[in-house]
């Protein structure tokens, strides 16, 4: 039986989805197969950031709504056997009853891929419980800002109480504003109450590679994308050392 992650922050633009596709592609790297679940009901963009946008026709909803099965409902990535997605619909024709067929669909999924990562919108909307509801593990994605901390502390407060595992993912690290603001990585983790599964740096190749329609793994391993390959080697239980701040002031 596979496992259910879901990648939440409350605070919009924290790198929710750029994240879930970067882990995505690295739990493949590492032989894992891997659907990945846009939530984000209405603005989804996971598809970008996996470079699939011309392989998405169907959507969740066609599966909950008894269209078609979840089999022909996800898109293999074209050039990653082992990635598929599964879209979010633009809207959804009904909510009620939504949360339990979501939870079937996810129930369905687990049986078939090793890992299920489900990207949640902002916000602690339907997406939010859709996107929550049937997950055994969550990640937080925050950032520096005191806005992203405490909506990420909200989130927390919304999480099921039935997800065992919690962990936080500090994103868009940038080490001198950390001294600048004279906070550490441990005064994060203290206020969210969270243990660390990782860092990921400041990383321009975020948003080149997404515009590109590349995913972020694709040749590269430096900053951002090892971030990723590091968290996902955490996740299926190889240790791996933080990053560390290297002499200009950079994480390598
Ligand atoms: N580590 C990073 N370094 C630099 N830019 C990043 C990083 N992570 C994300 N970004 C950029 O931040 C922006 C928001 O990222 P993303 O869409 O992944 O966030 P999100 O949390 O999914 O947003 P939303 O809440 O709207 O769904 C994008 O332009 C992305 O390229
Ligand atoms: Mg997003």
């Amino acid at each position: 039986m596979g496992t259910v992650i879901v990648i939440t922050s409350g605070k919009g633009g924290t790198g929710k989805t750029s994240f879930c596709g970067g882990l995505g592609v690295a739990l493949t790297e590492l032989g894992k197969t891997v659907l990945c679940i846009d939530a984000d009901i209405g603005l989804r963009n996971l598809d970008i950031a996996l470079g699939m946008t011309d392989s998405v026709l169907m959507d969740f909803s066609d599966v909950m709504e008894g269209h078609c099965l979840l089999s022909r409902a996800v898109a293999t990535h074209p050039g990653i056997p082992n990635l598929s997605l599964l879209t979010a619909p633009l809207s959804l024709s009904r909510e009620e009853g939504v949360l339990s067929d979501f939870a079937s669909l996810i129930e369905e999924a687990r049986t078939q891929y090793d890992y299920v990562l489900i990207d949640s919108p902002a916000g602690l909307g339907l997406g939010f419980r859709l996107a929550a509801c049937a997950a055994d593990e969550a990640i937080v994605v925050s950032m520096n800002d005191l806005s992203a901390q405490r909506d990420a502390q909200r989130v927390l407060s919304q999480l099921p109480p039935t997800i065992p595992v919690i962990r936080l993912v500090l994103n868009r690290v940038k080490p001198r504003l950390f001294r600048r603001l004279g906070q550490t990585v441990d005064d994060v983790m203290d206020a969210l109450g969270l243990p660390l599964l990782g860092l990921i740096p400041e990383d321009p190749a975020v948003l080149l590679s997404s515009n590109a329609g590349r995913p972020l793994l694709k040749g590269s391993d430096k900053g951002a994308a090892r971030a990723c390959r590091n968290i996902a080697k955490r996740i299926t239980g190889v240790p791996v050392p933080l990053m560390k701040i290297g002499r200009r002031g950079m994480i390598v």
